[in-house]
């Protein structure tokens, strides 16, 4: 386990080539096909159910929002990893990237604004707090990852964040990512990241800071 994390993608290709062999980094024509995927990864999940409290408005608000994400932060600031068969994506950008330039938001607030209708306040507050306990020392970010319902627990998200984490150790920086649930943070914890800290927007459900320092890989 442990040595798997170490790994490049190569490595890992040629260790598990039924997983890894079929990572690559997602196109602009992905987004659409992983938009539907993000959406229904998170449609349960506990900060976007906040958000989004509407469930029957939530999965189409989800797919707007992570085809802004995928393409805004993902695609023009960092990478997005995803299979051929585009079971799920990690979302990622490298260091100095991880705010979303002013510009870039302006220009998409209007779709901002129909995700999150009535509660893009409480979106706008909780994305500036986010920014505000963020770390700021230079490292990889982890804006979000996803895998389709049906396919969690196989080891595709493990595998989607390989390449950014053997990044991390090369250059010898670290990961930050905010985990919305225990359950996806005990993964993280299994990969190296350490609870740093936790986020709360008044009565929104916890976000848990982690940072993972980077392995010595010599
Ligand atoms: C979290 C997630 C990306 C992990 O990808 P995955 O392919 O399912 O995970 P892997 O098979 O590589 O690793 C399994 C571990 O992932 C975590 N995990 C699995 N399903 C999960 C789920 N529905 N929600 C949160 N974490 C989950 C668990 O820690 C699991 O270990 P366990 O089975 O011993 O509990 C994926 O489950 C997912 O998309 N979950 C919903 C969205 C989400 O929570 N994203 C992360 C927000 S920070």
């Amino acid at each position: 386990m442990l040595a798997t994390a170490m790994l490049g993608v190569r490595e890992v290709q040629q260790q598990r080539p039924g997983i890894a062999a079929r990572l690559r980094q997602a196109r602009a024509g992905d987004v659409r096909a992983l938009a539907r995927v993000m959406a229904a990864a998170f449609q349960d999940d506990p900060v976007f159910t906040w958000l989004i409290p509407d469930d029957s408005r939530r999965g189409a608000a989800l797919e707007r929002f992570f085809g802004i994400e995928l393409h805004a932060v993902g695609l023009a600031q960092g990478s997005v990893w995803t299979r051929d068969d585009l079971a799920g994506a990690s979302i990622s950008t490298p260091p100095g990237r991880w705010k979303l330039p002013w510009p870039v938001l302006l220009a998409h607030a209007p779709g901002f604004a129909r995700v999150f209708s009535a509660r893009l306040p409480k979106g706008a507050a909780l994305l500036q707090l986010m920014e505000w306990r963020h770390v700021r020392r230079p490292h990889h970010y982890f804006a979000y990852i996803g895998v389709a319902p049906t396919r969690q627990g196989q080891g595709i998200g493990r595998a989607l964040m390989q390449p950014t984490l053997h990044r991390c150790d090369q250059a010898r920086l670290p990961a930050y990512l905010e985990a919305s649930t225990e359950r996806s943070a005990a993964l993280y914890e299994r990969l190296g990241f350490v609870l740093i800290d936790e986020l709360r927007l008044g009565g929104s459900p916890p976000l848990r800071l982690m940072l993972r320092p980077p392995r010595v890989t010599s």
